[in-house]
């Protein structure tokens, strides 16, 4: 403990400023208050060995999965977004807002895994052993392979991986556990990389596949920003907002598989329910007839997503009008309501409402079209055909512009019905059969194959 030397990390977003005196103000990114003690204690994990040993081998005798051992999780929407399962010895770290479902899916993946006689461990530094279990009766889980520890002192719960030899380990949270040696409180930079180092030690040593669980901090990042990050082999990031119950797996780094991967699951009173087919579920409450609603196929990671846009433009107002949006960006609707201006369709002096239904968040740039013609129809009070499908980014001049997986997003469109696809003209090549793609170079001309 003589050798303590302590240090103060910046805390904020994207510094990792480092000083042996407290400031009040990091200098780097000049944000007040954000520097932390970090108390750097002699290393007392060992060193990780990464997989294939010590011993240099020539890179033409590694395969790309050499050593790589894959456990299905068996839900769907999981494997998927951890790259096809889950990687024996890699250290997951799972973020998200607090309430947003994290213990709930994780009690369920360790419940996935017991029943195939797989011992599991759920230490949990949050909620008691009671809590836990009063969950675990809601969601039918049980079993005697599913080993449970409500303990937020990190050495007594690794000394219980000890006792139990679980194969799958879930740590629950980064932010709750505290490392007895270091001087600092639960939930500090210090105390947060030493959890998730010891972790990773004990991920890599003895090969044990471990879900760290990680609070997403008021600035929108994981506790200890950075901190974590980079120490993890994988972070997948749990999303909903509070008005829906739908929710999604994001992965924004992985060393096993690739990023953008999404996978959705609805929160109901028996747990997280996977939604394999998030494009059906999101055009479930369409009213095809109404004016005011276009469908564009958006992208998530590699996957299409399809999404209704609505729009509903009031009368003209001798006042200031308003504009509200709901998971659009709100530039690009004031953008898309000046370009719709130069061609004829005024609604500078009326109120303007958008949104993307179903509770989403659409800031891609291919939603534009969608926002556009949703805009004019609800004006001209003439709905959409429902059979036809929208994409493409909108141009300050009313131009059209291409966007990514053109084909993809088709595809998509086909497979839920969609009979006619009105897209920026350089995605016209990609028309599967049964679906009419008419390729448009200007906003002017989709309105026009609208009318
Ligand atoms: P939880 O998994 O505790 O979230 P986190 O660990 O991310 O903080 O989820 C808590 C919310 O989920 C809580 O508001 C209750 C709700 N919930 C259900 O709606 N149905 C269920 O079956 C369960 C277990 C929880
Ligand atoms: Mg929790």
């Amino acid at each position: 403990m003589s050798k303590n030397k302590t240090t103060y990390v910046c805390s904020a977003e994207d510094c990792d400023y480092r000083s042996p005196r407290w400031l009040g103000q990091c200098p780097r990114c000049k944000e007040w208050n954000t520097l932390q003690e970090l108390i750097e204690t002699p290393s007392v994990h060992p060193t990780v060995a990464p997989v294939g040993g010590s011993t240099p081998i020539p890179i033409s005798q590694l395969s790309a999965t050499d050593g790589e051992v894959r456990l299905r999780v068996g839900i769907q929407e999981l494997d998927r977004v951890l790259g096809g399962g889950l990687v024996t010895g890699s250290l997951v770290l799972i973020g998200g807002d607090p309430g947003v479902g994290k213990s709930t899916l994780l009690l369920m993946v360790l419940d996935r895994f017991a029943r195939r006689g797989i011992p599991t461990l759920y230490v949990s530094a949050e909620e008691s052993a009671r809590q836990v279990q009063l969950r675990a009766e809601r969601l039918g889980i049980g079993g005697d392979t599913l080993f449970l520890l409500a303990e937020t002192d990190l050495d007594r719960a690794l000394s219980a991986v000890d006792q139990v030899g679980p194969k799958v380990l879930v740590l629950d949270s980064v932010q709750t556990l505290c490392a007895p040696h270091i001087g600092s409180v639960p939930g500090s930079v210090a105390q947060v990389r030493e959890v998730a180092a010891r972790a990773m030690a004990l991920a890599k040593g003895r090969d044990l596949p471990t879900f760290l669980v990680g609070h997403v901090t008021k600035q929108g990042g994981l506790a200890g920003p950075k901190a974590l990050e980079h120490l993890v082999d994988t972070v997948i990031y749990f999303e909903g907002d509070g008005s829906t119950q739908l929710r999604a797996l994001r992965a924004t780094k992985n060393r096993f598989g690739s990023t953008g991967e999404l996978g959705f699951f609805e929160m109901s009173s028996a747990g997280l329910v996977e939604v394999p087919d998030a494009s059906a579920r999101m055009l479930s409450e369409r009213v095809p007839d109404a004016p005011g609603t276009a469908v564009v196929a958006a992208m998530e990671g590699s996957r299409p997503l399809l999404a209704e846009v609505q729009a509903l433009v009031g009368r003209p107002t001798p006042g200031t009008p308003g504009r509200t949006v709901l998971g659009l960006d709100k530039g690009r609707l004031d953008m898309l309501v000046a370009v719709l201006g130069k061609l004829g369709y005024a609604l500078h002096d009326r109120d303007v409402f958008a949104s993307a239904a179903g509770g989403i968040r659409l800031t891609e740039p291919a939603a534009d079209l969608a926002i556009a013609v949703a805009l004019a129809s609800s004006l001209r009070e003439r709905p959409i055909d429902p059979g036809t499908l929208v994409f493409g980014e909108i141009g300050l001049v009313g131009e059209l512009r291409a966007v990514s997986h053109p084909n993809l997003r088709v595809i998509e469109a086909a497979r839920h019905g969609f009979r006619r696809v009105i897209a920026p003209a350089a995605a016209a090549r990609h028309a599967p059969e049964g679906v009419e793609l008419i390729g448009v170079r200007t906003l002017r001309d989709a309105l026009a194959a609208l009318a």
